[in-house]
């Protein structure tokens, strides 16, 4: 199989981390919250290392600063949640993820503001845009790092000094860019990035963290659900440190020992390597894929600005058919549709039918790469009745 849907989970894992899952789960696959044997006591020890491993490689002096949730979604949900209050307003933009629009919606039903901002038709968010959509009462802006739909990457550096200039909060949706690109979360200025384990990071699914920036204080971000701790088990309330505040309950203490396998991993070859073969990878789809009568390449032409996430259109095809017969005749896997992202397909002028989306992935090879775009060309030349 020629695996190119690395944007919703990377495949294959790491060897190690496989070994990880395994070896952790028959040998140490204790809670943390009991500390009084070995196998606790080696969950713990993992929890830790891991969470130390995601603060190295954002730059952060504070690891418990670094909160594991479930899921990207699980942070963003905890992020907009924890955050935002009746009365209050957010700044989103046309290319968030429904993990992001969702929860908004859902606030707005309690009396929160939103304003969403659109962007170009490469998928760039307009910075003037958000600048006029600040209101006295905006608390939060949040926006993606990189679209999930076609790649572009967004400036966050520059829409961070524009919320802070205002005196609210960033929130980066980091769920394309973590693992993929190298930052420290000093150079994107954001105050909550919230990201996924499974993807570019290369750990197992159920994985992912919430980063809680200098600016947040714990007192400001409620969490969204309270229960067992590793400390302060006398008390009837949350307690107030960090990461307990956020951590009630038993932890995925194996999926989160198999990412901190793949962080090493990661760190032994070094993000710079990895961005840098998926950006050769990205390139040749961009221009195999441009060169095909009937297609139409949706990511940005800029190599610079866009993650290997690459949507295109085909002549008379629709996109969940050629997906379908990429897989069926060719053995491709891609993924197809509005990749959750209705606002951003629309914007891209591709609703309600959406895209297909090829991302390739650390293990992908150009090789790879070429068959997929001869499988291509060769549906191009024989389009299905669009229905
Ligand atoms: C940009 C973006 N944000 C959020 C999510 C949700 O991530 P998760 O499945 O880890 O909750 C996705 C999933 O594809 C995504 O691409």
């Amino acid at each position: 199989m020629i695996y190119l849907d690395n944007a919703n989970a990377s495949w294959p894992k790491p060897e190690i981390v496989y070994q990880t899952l395994g070896e952790f789960l028959r040998g140490a696959a204790g809670s943390p919250v009991s500390t009084c044997h070995r196998m606790a006591r080696e969950a713990a020890r993992a929890v830790e290392q891991t969470r130390w491993g995601l603060a190295r490689l954002l730059g952060l002096d504070d690891p418990s600063r670094v909160i594991f949730t479930a899921n990207a979604t699980d942070g963003l949900n905890l992020a907009i949640k924890g955050l935002l209050s009746p009365g209050d307003h957010v700044v989103t933009t046309v290319l968030e993820h429904n993990s992001v629009r969702r929860p908004l919606r859902a606030l707005e039903a309690i009396g929160v503001s939103m304003t969403k901002v659109p962007a170009s038709a490469e998928g760039f968010i307009d910075l003037e845009a958000i600048r006029v959509a600040l209101r006295p009462n905006t608390r939060l802006v949040t926006v993606t790092h990189a679209s999930n739909v076609n790649g572009a990457i967004q400036p966050i550096r520059q829409v961070a000094d524009i919320v802070h200039e205002h005196g609210a909060l960033l929130l980066v949706d980091a769920a394309q860019t973590v693992g993929a690109l190298p930052f420290a979360l000093a150079d994107l200025d954001a105050d909550l990035l919230a990201f996924s384990g499974h993807r570019a990071l290369m750990g197992p699914p159920g994985t992912g963290a919430l980063v809680i920036g200098s600016r947040v204080e714990p007192s400001d971000l409620s969490p969204l659900r309270e229960g067992g701790t590793q400390g302060d088990t006398e008390r009837d309330v949350q307690p107030r440190g960090l990461p307990d505040r956020y951590e009630a309950g038993s932890l995925n203490t194996v999926g989160i020992a198999a990412l901190g396998a793949a962080l090493e991993f990661l760190h032994q070859i070094g993000i710079e390597r990895v961005a840098a073969h998926a950006r050769v990878l990205a390139d040749r789809l961009v221009q195999g894929l441009s060169a095909i009568p009937g297609v139409r390449v949706l990511s940005p032409s800029d190599t610079r600005r866009r993650v290997a996430v690459v949507s295109f259109v085909v002549d008379g095809w629709s996109p969940a058919d050629l997906g379908d017969v990429l897989d069926r005749s060719f053995g491709i896997a891609c993924s197809t549709g509005l990749h959750c992202s209705p606002d951003a397909c629309r914007t891209l002028g591709v609703f309600p039918r959406g895209t297909v989306r090829f991302s390739p992935g650390f293990f992908t090879t150009e090789q790879e790469i070429d068959l997929a775009i001869a499988a291509v060309h060769e549906l191009a030349r024989t389009p299905l009745h669009l229905a």
